[in-house]
């Protein structure tokens, strides 16, 4: 529809100098929003060589990635198409654009066929059932615990009862929603373009790279642990946890490897179940790295993702993405790392799309994968009990609905509002699980003296949108360069935003950030200048995936000395992926946190 071709408002900021350029209706999208003519090209002022970097950068303004004209366009026709009861007036925050507008539930009657990342579609789409019920929070009695996986080899009564419920998921007919095949399927009709949006069928609804995918799975778990529970009778009966954030439960858990159980899948990597140690930071290839090294790098993973920079809500749990927006407007902390990598990681290389769990249309069928999120929601548990995390309080976030079948084969609408509160739900986590990344910081590879990112200026990249085809690297300018305050700190994050990231989606995609780093080795994943990755599993939508990348660089700047520094050297380094990858741009910014 014309709207969505209208690019947004650009902002060109890096190292050379900062031009706003409106947009206007008769600009296409073949025309970059960030060089539109020749005259508004920068000219380079900063020279980086092995020792320092010199530059003569203004201070960009900071582009905050505003969806511009183009949201507003969709927001009037919101309006004006009388979805009005729906939408209503409530929650209008300060910005004048943002008026109330979640995400509907898909209609099912509407649901097309899901694209499968080969290019050919699959039918995902639920049974029909006339009558929604509203979800009602349950009333409050014995909660679920859920447990770490790895513990429960060692219970067989348990275990008996886990393998007892997926075995009868598997035996229900194919048109149970109680299925597996049918929970695999909401999975696959969510995350591959299944559902139009409801008022916008030109747009699909989409529940990864954006703040639905915690509220989202954490929805689908409950209803499949539910499902399981009813099945065998026991209301009492929790899903483990792949326990991936410490040491004991760095591999593919026991339980899931008896070839002879309902749990066992036989599309997993072969190389990876003997059991191997996980790379939380895998892309594609197993790489030479001894046990302990490993282990390091992972815990100062998890730490960076949950602890130093997990700063604000967008960061951690995703970009907001409202009635009418495009989707994939940014993915959150562990949404990108570990949780993709460990998709990839577990798929099976040798078949067409990674199935099962390498790619989100197949990756339900696997029973490890909802062990997988419910590892996930738990880090939002721990975000929230333990890392004194908030709810976001967007009533666009709050109010975004799905809908699931429950253990009852009712169709019920959820709301994200009602998500918030495990104990509501009648599960908890296992408390009693060390977490031994709380403290596992990085460190600086470099000594302070030698901490300047060794790129010639000849090497850098400076024209945008660029392919990503090599290694790249580019200066940019930072907002500020007078040290800040531990108040300033915590009330703005500064931020590295890696803008307009565009690509196919049908194949898996990774590539590594690194800032200040050295220009012929990279810093191992437990060291200060690994700046974070971008990580995708295939899953296709309709249009190319668009979209940002955001890292906290806040720790990092101290970890470096570079908190007076006018630029940074940011170095991309691609890791995975066939087809052609565009870079619309990078900038960094002062984001707030709350
Ligand atoms: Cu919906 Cu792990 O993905």
């Amino acid at each position: 529809m014309a709207s969505s071709s209208i690019p947004p408002t650009a902002t060109l900021t890096g190292p050379y100098s900062t031009k706003t350029l409106s947009s206007s209706s008769s600009i296409t999208t073949s025309l970059s929003p960030f060089f539109p003519n020749k005259s508004q090209k920068p000219t380079k002022q900063c020279s980086v060589s092995v020792g320092g970097v010199r530059c003569q950068a203004k201070n960009g303004d900071n582009d905050h990635l505003d969806q511009g004209l183009g949201k507003l366009d969709r927001r009037n026709m919101l309006i004006g198409l009388g979805a009005g009861g729906l939408y209503g007036a409530a929650g209008l925050e300060n910005n004048p654009f943002a008026f109330a507008a979640p995400v509907s539930a898909p209609d099912f009657t509407e649901c097309g066929p899901a694209d499968k990342p080969d290019g050919s579609t699959i039918d995902c789409c639920p049974p029909i059932t006339k009558t929604i019920i509203d979800f009602k929070l349950p009333d409050p009695g014995p909660l679920r615990t859920r447990r770490p996986a790895q513990d429960l080899a060692k219970d067989p009564v348990y275990l008996a009862k886990y393998k007892k419920a997926v075995a009868l998921m598997r035996a229900l007919p194919d048109d149970d929603p109680r299925s597996l095949a049918q929970q695999a399927m909401v999975h696959c009709s969510y995350c591959d373009g299944g559902y139009p949006q409801v008022g916008f069928p030109d747009l699909e609804i989409q529940v990864h790279f954006c703040w639905l995918f915690y509220p989202f799975h954490r929805w689908y778990l409950y209803f499949y642990e539910k499902i399981m529970g009813e099945l065998i009778g026991d209301p009492t009966f929790a899903l483990p946890f792949w326990n991936w954030d410490a040491p004991a439960g760095m591999y593919i858990p026991e339980i899931f490897t008896d070839p002879t159980s309902s749990l066992y899948d036989q599309y997993r990597n072969a190389a990876h179940q003997p059991p191997k140690l996980l790379d939380l930071n895998y892309g594609g290839s197993d790489d030479d790295v001894d046990d302990a090294t490993r282990i390091k790098e992972n815990l100062t993973t998890m730490y960076q993702q949950m602890v130093s920079k997990a700063t604000s809500h967008r960061l951690f749990y995703g970009e907001p993405y409202s009635a009418g927006d495009d989707a994939s407007p940014g993915a959150g902390n562990i949404e990108s790392i570990p949780h993709n990598n460990i998709h990839l990681w577990s798929g099976d290389p040798k078949q067409t799309n990674g199935e099962n769990m390498g790619a989100f249309y197949s990756a339900g069928r696997d029973p490890l994968f909802y062990s997988h999120h419910s590892n996930v929601d738990r880090m939002w548990s721990i975000y929230k009990d333990l890392l004194g995390g908030t709810d976001i309080d967007k009533t666009d976030w709050l109010n975004t609905e799905f809908l699931f079948y429950d253990e009852k084969k009712n169709l019920v609408r959820v709301k994200v509002r009602d998500s918030l509160d495990t104990k509501k739900l009648g599960y908890v986590y296992d408390n009693k699980v060390p977490i031994p990344w709380l403290k596992a910081k990085p460190n600086p590879r470099k000594s302070q003296n030698q901490r300047k990112a060794a790129v010639s200026s000849g090497d850098l990249t400076t024209a945008f949108p660029a392919t990503l085809s090599d290694k790249i690297s580019v200066e940019v300018a930072r907002p500020s360069t007078t040290k800040r305050t531990s108040e300033q700190k915590k009330a703005q994050d500064e931020v590295l935003v890696i803008k307009g990231i565009e690509f196919a989606g049908n194949e898996p995609l990774k590539f590594d950030v690194f800032v200040n780093d050295d220009a012929d080795s990279e810093a191992g994943k437990d060291q200060s200048e690994f700046a974070g990755s971008f990580i995708h599993v295939p899953h296709k939508q309709k249009k190319n995936i668009k979209t940002n990348l955001r890292l906290s660089i806040t720790k990092l700047l101290e970890e470096l000395d570079a908190e007076t520094d006018k630029s940074l050297v940011v170095t991309l380094v691609p890791k995975l992926g066939k087809g052609p990858i565009t870079i619309g741009g990078f900038s960094i910014e002062l984001l707030n946190t709350t």
